[in-house]
């Protein structure tokens, strides 16, 4: 199998390196390191959303728009790790579902971006493209793509990878803490509120459980998995390593990797890698996918068919949602094809204020939740999840939402190296809202 037959097709949105030798060297280096997820983790995420394909399990993905080197701090990764628990806890307990915890972590350092230049006062520089591209200052040097910044991301993503195993394996997780999780800024709002009460009543079914004898080792911890838009390519072939037992390619960066709306082209570099490679993949879809184009991807991306292997992440718009995803779903559907379809309730969902804050209103992320499960209801398909960007503290990078954050408080915390993320009580207020879409 050639591994490196993309490299002959167009790649969408790759940076321009300034010196070939220099990528090279960086290149050998990634390929002698060692693999951040085995082969064997990746195999148990595809089981587990082929169980997501079968109409048994949801999955919560999320994390930041764009992770950044110096956001790769114990404060950081334990406070989104704490609101993807408090938000998963939400959905199994309220939503009566297994949960799929999947971050945008340990490895989401790389952006499309709409226009390759960004203009400041007459200035154009290099679009900032992520931390494994080049810098978020509006200054030459920092603009240069610097291929080192791959070998960053590498580390940087190992760093965060082990804090989330020792926290999700370490007790952090034990469900015996579900307190613990909302000791902070979020107590006092009212879905903190509304969860300490859920909170409570999860202590009294431990304590009834232990009382009968009962103590699965699944409170204890939790099953936790990596992924990120899989897109300077470059960077995931170098990680990508022939597994031992089975002989066949997996990117060993993350356990679970998507192809991005914009380098989803049929003929293009991204999917020729990604049906190379053996790790459960997803695909976003935004508002102009024919039902022929994901047909052709399904043809391409899992031919065999394979329940668990694709992932359909769709991201129209909620003005969008109800008209568009029923025709994609039916023929898709009417297809026999095996997929898993999560809602990314925000890529579709973003616009300017006139202070320039690229933002996302909570209201609309949840009438496209909201639209997603009554197109999957209707037609008797599955939702089979949530993509969402957010954070663990307590910004102010969309409106509305439990503390009302409008246009003149955006400036307050405004702190995304990217798009607008969820705060952790907004995250916490659409959990609950998921949760009981999901119960009907
Ligand atoms: C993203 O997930 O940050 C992103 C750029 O999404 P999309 O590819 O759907 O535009
Ligand atoms: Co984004």
């Amino acid at each position: 199998m050639d591994l490196d037959s993309w490299r002959a097709l167009q790649a969408a949105q790759q940076p321009e390196w300034p010196d070939p030798d220099e990528l090279e060297k960086v290149v050998a280096e990634l390929g002698g390191l060692p693999p951040l997820v085995f082969a064997g983790e990746c195999d148990q995420l595809k089981d587990q959303l082929a169980a997501v394909a079968r109409g048994e399990a949801f999955v919560l993905q999320g994390g930041d728009c764009a992770e950044t080197f110096t956001g790769a701090t114990a404060d950081n990764v334990r406070n989104k790790l704490k609101t993807l628990l408090q938000m998963a806890i939400v959905l199994t307990y309220a939503g009566r579902v297994p949960v799929v915890k999947i971050g945008r972590v340990a490895g989401q350092f790389a952006k499309p971006r709409s226009k390759p230049t960004e203009v400041r006062d007459g200035v154009e520089l290099p679009a900032y493209r992520g931390d494994m591209v080049n810098g978020f200052d509006f200054t030459p040097e920092a603009r240069r793509p610097d291929p080192w910044r791959l070998l960053k991301a590498y580390h940087s993503s190992a760093v965060t990878l082990n804090l989330a195993r020792a926290f999700t394996k370490g007790g952090y997780a034990d469900l015996r803490q579900v307190h613990a999780w909302n000791q902070d800024f979020v107590a006092g709002s009212p879905s903190g509120r509304r969860y300490e009460q859920l909170a409570r009543e999860i202590d009294q079914a431990l304590a009834f459980m232990r009382a009968c004898g009962a103590e699965p080792e699944e409170f204890h911890t939790v099953e936790f998995y990596s992924s990120h838009e899989a897109l300077i390519l470059d960077y995931d072939r170098a990680l990508t390593r022939i597994d031992s037992r089975t002989g066949l390619p997996y990117d060993v960066s993350a356990h679970m990797v998507w192809i991005g709306e914009r380098t989803r082209q049929l003929d293009g570099a991204h999917v020729d890698f990604f049906a190379k490679i053996r790790n459960p993949i997803g695909v976003k879809l935004g508002p102009s996918t024919t039902a022929d184009d994901a047909l052709a991807l399904i043809e391409k991306l899992n031919p065999a068919n394979e329940a668990g292997r694709l992932t359909f992440i769709t991201r129209f718009g909620a003005s969008k949602i109800r008209d568009l995803l029923p025709g994609l779903v039916k023929e898709i559907t009417a297809s026999g094809a095996r997929v898993a379809w999560i809602c990314d309730p925000m890529h579709g969902n973003t616009f300017e204020t006139p202070s320039g804050h690229k933002t996302r209103r909570v209201d609309d992320v949840l009438d496209e939740v909201a639209g997603f499960f009554e197109v999957h209801r209707a037609l008797g398909t599955h939702p089979g999840g949530i993509h969402i960007e957010f954070t663990g503290d307590d910004v102010t990078e969309c409106l509305g939402g439990g503390h009302e954050i409008n246009e003149a408080d955006l400036a307050t915390r405004y702190e995304t190296a990217c798009d607008p993320r969820l705060n952790r009580v907004q995250s916490l207020d659409l959990a609950f809202r998921v949760a009981e879409l999901y119960r009907g």
